[in-house]
């Protein structure tokens, strides 16, 4: 059976790619590997149309404004990007605007980014510093780091203001992995809930916290945030989108495991052809092709357990820690969670991505899309202050960003290149929806029988 072949299983969602799954690999490639990464969860959940609506409609744009931005957590900023007290940050998600500050006790908190007096932002978009005091811009009013009112210009004038009922509303925080979530829904359940499982499998050596930020990309992208995040949530694309990768890394046998209402994963293996890929290739051929700087693999070796093995050393050495632990697949392949509504994260070493997806303004069919990559650093690494996100447009090359890998740049480059295409063609389409393949696109679906059970609550 060929790989574009039609299988019609017992059931469906139960029809897999022929020849090795990417655990398959892993499972042969030798090393002790974390557990959680062989950790099998596929569900079927149904094979309907997702309607365009729900990424151009204004009016659906609206009900995630009111049902899902509000009651969700959401990583808001990372721990290093508030290392003092009195640091702080802002977030912004459509028209919601959350000031994000340490305080004087260290602890980090959040507040509407709004002044009790009339309304004006305290801090600008997309900014951040340091302050002694929360002041806003008009006339002056502050606040201290843990929003107690503290000074109003003439406070003859305003009797009726009190301390109590002008401290600045909180939001609740909560920290995980290095990462500071925001929820703005004082009932919402607690940040352990929607994490679930992730809290298992991001310990020892996958823990985030042990990792800082070593480049942060801001792109703009001319689609829905959804269309966005979708398209980093499945490997099918990778045999037209990135053709040039099939000679060394896997797509259609890449796994695809749904933990949980929130988190799902998949794996797709580097230094393994594609299925899809059937020229002849010695171990050393596939090197070549992903090292051109002459790598040798040793006979009866595989270029993945070389490749592994050389960016052990190298990456070891430049970030000064040890990487011994890490298996093969935990070096180079492309581990992907999702966690709900628009995080992902990966725990691996060469590619260690973060991705949020945004809604940019109140535009359905605009998107800011951070891409940040982590570093592993030495214990006992203290915060300190993350570099900069970098803009770049929505024409704009990812290899045009300062310390972005040149190759990698190409690769988000063509991901985000489908994006326009694919939103037009939503607003013109004659079939109202987007069909999903039932075991690759699986996770699409998830994402989206989640978004209804918050669209749907009142
Ligand atoms: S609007 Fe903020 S002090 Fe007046
Ligand atoms: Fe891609």
């Amino acid at each position: 059976m060929a790989p574009d072949d039609l299988q019609m299983p017992a059931e469906p969602g139960e029809a897999r790619c022929p020849g090795p799954s990417a655990r398959d690999i892993i499972l042969a490639d030798g090393r002790p590997v974390h557990p959680p990464l062989v950790a099998e969860s596929p569900v079927f959940l149904g094979d309907a149309d997702i309607p365009y609506d729900r990424y151009v409609s204004p009016a659906f744009f609206e009900r995630e404004m009111t049902k899902l931005w509000p009651r969700t957590w959401q990583w808001v900023c990372r721990e290093e990007h508030l290392p003092e007290p009195g640091d702080w940050i802002t977030y912004e998600i459509g028209r919601h605007a959350i000031l994000v500050v340490r305080g004087e006790d260290g602890q980090i908190r959040a507040f509407p980014n709004v002044c009790m007096h009339r309304g004006t932002q305290l801090k600008p978009p997309a900014s951040s510093g340091g302050a002694a005091e929360l002041r806003c811009p008009f006339h002056g009013w502050s606040w201290t780091l843990d929003g107690q009112l503290r000074h109003i210009p003439c406070r003859w004038d305003f009797p009726h203001v009190t301390d109590a009922a002008f401290a600045l509303p909180r939001f609740r925080v909560g920290l995980w992995g290095g990462f500071v979530f925001v929820n703005m829904d004082p009932g919402a359940p607690p940040l352990e809930a929607q994490l679930g499982p992730l809290a298992e499998h991001f310990t020892g050596r996958w823990d985030l916290s042990k990792r800082r930020i070593a480049l942060h990309i801001q792109k703009e992208l001319d689609t829905n945030w959804k269309a966005a995040l979708e398209a980093f949530l499945e490997a099918y694309h990778v045999y037209e989108t990135h053709a040039q990768g099939l000679a060394t890394a896997g797509d259609a046998n890449a796994c695809y495991d749904i933990f949980s209402a929130f988190v799902t994963r998949f794996v797709h293996t580097i230094g393994t052809p594609s299925p899809h890929y059937t020229v002849p290739q010695t171990e050393q051929d596939i090197m070549d092709k992903m090292r051109p700087d002459g790598l040798r693999v040793p006979e009866g070796r595989t270029a993945r357990a070389v490749l592994a093995e050389t960016l052990r050393a190298e990456i070891g050495a430049d970030w000064g820690v040890d990487l011994s632990d890490f298996s093969d697949s935990e070096m180079i392949d492309s581990i992907e969670y999702h966690l709900f509504p628009n995080m992902c994260l990966f725990p691996g070493v060469s590619l260690p991505m973060v991705y949020r997806f945004r809604p940019l303004g109140m535009d359905p069919g605009r998107t800011i899309f951070d891409l940040l990559f982590l570093r592993i650093v030495p214990d006992g690494t203290g915060l300190a202050l993350p570099p900069e996100p970098i803009p770049l447009s929505a024409d704009q090359s990812y290899a045009s960003a300062p310390g972005m890998n040149p190759g990698l740049g190409a690769v988000y480059d063509q991901d985000t290149g489908n994006l326009a295409a694919q939103y037009r063609g939503f607003l013109a389409s004659v079939k109202r929806g987007q069909t999903l393949g039932n075991y690759q696109e699986a996770r699409i679906r998830r994402f989206h029988l989640t978004l209804d059970q918050y669209l749907g609550h009142d």
